[in-house]
Parts: structure tokens; sequence; C-alpha cells
């Protein structure tokens, strides 16, 4: 099924283009802290990397890409034997890492990782490469060459995300969006979570538009984020899923997958 079929995505031609000319960096660091269910995301994938920690005998090599405001990386900081590098394709989370005294000495790179040139230089320099919240703003004709690239550049890929209930339409995938998106916003709004709401009232907006900047948000229901996977060739070698996805129609996935000969 092409969910996107009716969708027109425009290219993005600038490393100032990205998603943070429309949201403010400071304000995303702020307020996606307390999305629901993101501290149970970060924790799993910090449980992957200490299982990766504990086979490889020397310091793991961890790519966080999509680092945005460096929210994972800050996390993965506190494990004992990981060394962090971070990749983003806009430099103003660039600025923003190197102004901040937690991430200023960790080495930045501000890459394409949908490009396979891009990325080249840095084929099989990584153990663990760990991706949250940024699949659903690569576009969707560009996420099989993202994915592949991940496995490329580490041995072991987390990708985790927000995810959209399995649907057979895309007019099912919106609906399912609407119910996770309230879901959130309704949330942020008990919580008193101003800041949180309206972006998310935003990023609702423009997923369940049919006209879409390059970095909108789209996000799948992660059936078809493996069976993407799978298509490449890729072996899937863990999966788990947090939150309510029933009455949510939505959550946080994570799926680690890898080269099959890795
Ligand atoms: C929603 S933010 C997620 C940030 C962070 N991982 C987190 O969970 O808070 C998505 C990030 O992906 C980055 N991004 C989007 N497309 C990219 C690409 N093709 N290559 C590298 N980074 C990309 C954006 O610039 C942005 O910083």
């Amino acid at each position: 099924m092409n969910t996107s079929s009716d969708t027109i995505f425009v290219k993005a031609t600038t490393t100032m283009d990205g998603y943070f000319r429309d949201v403010d960096i400071y304000d995303y660091d702020e307020t996606i802290v307390a999305h629901p269910y993101m501290d149970q995301i970060k924790s799993a994938i910090a449980a992957r990397v200490i299982k990766h920690e504990s086979c490889i005998a020397r310091t793991v090599r961890v790519a966080d890409v999509g680092t945005g405001s460096g929210q994972l990386a800050r996390t993965l900081l506190g494990l004992q034997n990981s060394k962090i590098a971070l990749f983003d394709i806009d430099l103003r989370s660039k600025d923003f890492c190197s102004e901040h005294p937690e991430l200023a000495d960790l080495p930045f790179h501000v890459i394409d990782f949908a490009d396979p040139e891009a990325i080249e230089s840095f084929a099989g320099g990584f153990d663990v490469a760990c991706v949250l919240g940024t699949l659903h703003h690569i576009p969707p004709t560009q996420r099989k060459a993202f994915l592949k690239n991940l496995a490329r550049v580490a041995g072991v890929v987390l990708l985790a995300d927000e995810g959209i209930l399995e649907y057979e339409s895309e007019i099912e995938r919106r609906r399912n969006a609407e119910v996770w998106y309230d879901f959130v916003i309704n949330e942020a709004k008990r919580r008193g979570l101003r800041k949180l709401a309206a972006l998310e009232r935003l990023f609702k907006a423009s997923d369940i538009s049919s006209v879409r900047g390059p970095h909108d948000d789209f996000k799948q229901s992660p059936t078809e984020i493996r069976n993407q996977i799978k298509e490449l060739g890729f072996e899937l070698r863990f999966e788990t899923r947090i939150g309510d996805w029933k009455k949510n129609r939505g959550g946080m996935y994570l799926i680690e997958y890898s080269q099959s000969s890795y």
C-alpha cells in the first residue's frame, strides 16, 4: 500500500531548510522532554545499548542520528562504556549542541543521512546507531535510503519513533493519527504543558494534511517500517511497543535491525 499517494512533498535544499526553521529548537527542547512515553522510549533504547556494551569487550561506538537538541544523547551519556557522536542535517542542531555544556565535547557531523554519498566516510564506523523521533521527518521517498545508510554506518540500528496503529488505507492512517495526536495534546493540556499542546496541534495538522513540507510529520505503523527493513534484506533482531496502542491508536516503538551478516 502506498500511503502517501495523494500527498505532495516539497524537497529541502539546504541545511537551514530543516525542521528547526519552523520549530524553535529551544521550545522543542523544553517541551519534547515531557512528551508522553518519552522517558520510557529513551530507557528502552538505553537498555539495548547496555546489552551491546555487555557483548562488546571495548568501548561501544554510538551514533545518535537526527540528534536535534541532543536529549537522547544526554541520556546515553550516563552509560559506562559508550562513546557518542552526534549527526544532524540541521546547522541549528549543531549550534544548540555546541553551546550545551553536556554536549559541547561530543563530535558533531552536519550531514543528510538519506544521502549515500554523505555517509560514505562513516561506513562501518559505529557499533550502534540510535535514531529517536527522526524517521517520521524523512520524506517517504527517502526512507529506504535512510534506513539503508544507518545499517551501513553501524553494526546494529536502534530505530525508535512514534508510530500509528496499523491501517488498511491512508484514510484509516489519518483517522488513527488523529486519535494518537489528540491523546498527546490532551495529555499535554492535562499537565499544563501549553507549549507542547501547541506544537503537537501543528504536528497533527501537517501529518493529516495532503500537502506537506519535507520535514513535516508523516508517521507510519511499525508494520510498514518493519516491511521496509525486510525489503532491504536486513535482519530484524528485536521489537517492542510502548504505550496503550489499542486505546490511543499509536504509541512509541523500537525496532532493532542489522545487516544479516552482522
Ligand atoms: C524531531 S527531531 C528528533 C530529535 C531527537 N532525536 C529527539 O528525539 O529529541 C528530528 C531531527 O532529525 C533531523 N533530521 C531530519 N532529516 C534528517 C536527515 N536526512 N539526516 C539527518 N538528520 C535529519 C532534524 O534536523 C531533527 O533534528
